[in-house]
């Protein structure tokens, strides 16, 4: 089988190529299941409902997330009912103040028997120091195996290194750790031992003549100030980046990891 995962989709210009393509990138790709990071779809911060439910009826199968998803208002309730929009699964969850919605979803692939396993998590070196991506993620690989052998892992964190080490960690395990929140397209995909296939970020699907999505003059007003700014995004140069996973579904062993660059015009 073929699995599409595009990185964060920034803003109006990222949602607007991604509902416009998405039934031809899947076609080209030959994709059964597709997966897309919506947690900056909302005007570059977070998520709202109708944009979620938009962008599912746009072909995508399941929504990713990462530190920007508690940014919109009513969000927490759109997680609580929707299992196919995910957050991070290892922020904490004490019983007083517990975290809405999931960081895992088992989701059937149409028109098969096979189900994919998605796993949301994110890392802690410059980032919220949550609970620990290694552990939380390791307990829900070990669940999501019990069901399937398809597991997918969005890993949303800011270094490199952390990334790198957990393609390490999962490696033979899940069938993709693939990176976001940078979002500037690494040319480092691989297929890691065990059949894990990796990268340390699938790029933007948004503005690539900006700031990692954001508008230049506002970027570079809040580095030159040091004072706040409210950011808005950028328009121009709109692509769509992310990987195309092909995947033996009866091991969950990735066979091939092909990153993709996809410009769009409206
Ligand atoms: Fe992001
Ligand atoms: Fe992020």
């Amino acid at each position: 089988m073929r699995i599409g995962f595009m990185g964060d989709i920034v803003g109006k210009p990222g949602r607007n190529a991604v509902v416009a393509k998405s039934a031809e990138l899947k076609k080209r790709f030959s994709w059964d299941f597709i997966i897309a990071n919506a947690e900056n779809a909302a005007a570059g911060f977070g998520v709202t409902a109708q944009i979620g439910d938009e962008l599912l009826a746009a072909g995508i199968d399941v929504l990713t997330s990462g530190n920007h998803i508690w940014d919109q208002k009513g969000t927490e309730e759109y997680l609580s009912k929707l299992p196919l929009l995910l957050r991070p699964a290892n922020y904490p969850n004490y019983p007083k103040y517990p975290t809405p919605g999931l960081g895992m979803v088992i989701a059937p692939v149409k028109q098969s028997d096979v189900s994919v396993a998605v796993i949301n998590l994110m890392g802690r070196t410059f980032m919220e120091a949550i609970d620990c991506p290694f552990a939380v993620g390791e307990k829900l690989v070990d669940e999501a195996l019990q069901k399937t052998p398809v597991v997918i892992i969005d890993f949303h964190a800011e270094t490199t290194s952390e990334k790198r080490a957990a393609g390490w960690f999962f490696a033979g395990k899940a069938t993709a750790v693939l990176g976001s929140h940078t979002h500037v397209q690494t040319a480092d995909e691989t297929l890691l031992e065990g059949g894990t296939g990796y990268i340390t970020d699938a790029g933007m699907c948004g503005p690539e003549r900006s700031v990692i999505g954001m508008n230049i003059d506002k970027m570079l007003f809040r580095f030159l100030s040091k004072r706040k700014v409210r950011f808005d995004v950028g328009h121009e140069d709109v692509h769509i980046r992310g990987v195309s996973l092909e995947v033996d579904e009866k091991s969950g062993r990735c066979l091939r990891i092909e990153r993709f660059n996809e410009p769009w015009h409206p």
